[in-house]
């Protein structure tokens, strides 16, 4: 393992921030936690498993990140909540919103974070494949049911998707989203990723047509790094390729606290500030691929997103935020 990758360099507190990360209870979601916790935030983990987050919790609380000695640790702890959220199941991103919007006064910070990596082809009782909604159509519906929040929480305000170098092999299936004709786990995964940065860009875009300042977007590669991400690699892939890839992560990759640092990058550096629709690697600006940068791409993307959450793709953005906003009456 590589031992000298870069870290996160903003000593930035978080002291009255209110930032939610999905998928905390492990890997790259719960290092991330660890240190933004001990940067004064309230950290809210979005998680599908109580009991792995109630262990989470315990853990961030009784283990610092390793740098303890770093300004940025200094002041007090912040506070740690968990809410429950299926993100392969809209009625519960639409639920977890709504206990989110009526508890927490703001959100200052959105990390999409959760994510699964190369299952079997799967299809979610809301029809999409299962990589798609989990790790892409999931974090759509959420943000967008959050942004009222963020914006009345603005200035300040980022909204950061972990996405991966895996976009580079692929482009968007737009006449087979679901890659049904030609199921491949990885390129699924890949899609996935894709859409993340489109989405990133999109937004970044969207809020700068209707004006709306002070929440900034952000996507990011963490690094190859030997997490839980690899459980279902052999099941979708062959036998054999989660030794592969763990033994990829263990020669070029980091370690899991140094897999979190570009999500910490994009969540408090004060040079990101003035950044938005950008994608990070390393802590700092990287290239995409030639299809992530493509704006037509991300509208269409965008149009058909909205399609499928069945909200109007031609509506602008304040429009669009009322149209989502209403769907969360179908939890009361
Ligand atoms: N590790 C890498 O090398 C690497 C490389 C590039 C990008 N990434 C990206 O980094 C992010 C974090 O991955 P990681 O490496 O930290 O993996 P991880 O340790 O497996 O963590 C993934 C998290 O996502 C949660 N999750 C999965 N499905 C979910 C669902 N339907 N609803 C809610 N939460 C769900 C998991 O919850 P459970 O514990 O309950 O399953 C877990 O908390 C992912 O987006 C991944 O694509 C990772």
């Amino acid at each position: 393992m590589w031992p000298f990758n870069p870290s996160c360099k903003s000593t930035a507190r978080l002291d009255g921030k209110t930032v939610i990360i999905t998928g905390a209870n492990a890997g790259i979601g719960k290092e991330t936690a660890r240190d933004l916790y001990r940067r004064g935030a309230r950290v809210i983990l979005a998680c599908r498993d109580r009991i792995k987050a109630e262990a989470a919790v315990d853990d961030i609380k009784k283990n610092p990140p390793s740098n303890l000695a770093g300004p940025q640790f200094a002041g007090n702890v912040g506070e740690l909540a968990i809410y429950e959220l299926r993100l392969d199941n809209f009625r519960s991103v639409r639920e977890c919103a709504n206990n989110l919007l009526r508890h927490e006064p703001t959100i200052h910070i959105l990390i999409n974070n959760a994510g699964i990596c190369s299952c079997p082809f799967k299809k979610t009782e809301d029809g999409n494949e299962i990589q798609l909604q989990t790790n892409y159509l999931g974090h759509f519906l959420l943000t967008l049911l959050l942004l009222p929040k963020l914006q009345s929480s603005a200035p300040g305000c980022r909204i950061i998707n972990v996405s991966s170098i895996a976009h580079w092999f692929i482009n968007m299936h737009f006449d087979d989203l679901n890659m049904e004709k030609s199921y491949n786990p990885l390129l699924a995964y890949a899609q996935s990723k894709l859409a993340n940065i489109l989405f990133t860009k999109e937004l970044a875009r969207r809020l700068a047509d209707a004006n709306i300042q002070g929440i900034n977007t952000y996507a990011l590669h963490p690094g190859l790094i030997a997490t839980d991400i690899s459980r279902h690699v052999n099941q979708g892939m062959f036998y054999g390729s989660k030794f592969l890839f763990n033994l990829l992560c263990w020669i070029f990759g980091k370690n899991v606290e140094q897999g979190a640092q570009t999500t910490i990058h994009c969540s408090v550096d004060e040079k990101a500030d003035e950044e938005t629709g950008l994608y990070y690697y390393d802590c700092h600006p990287g290239m995409t691929s030639f299809k992530a940068k493509d704006r037509r791409n991300a509208e269409r993307l965008w149009n058909v997103t909205c399609w499928l959450l069945h909200l109007k793709p031609e509506a602008n953005m304040t429009e669009l935020l009322k149209i989502v906003s209403r769907q969360i009456t179908e939890c009361d």
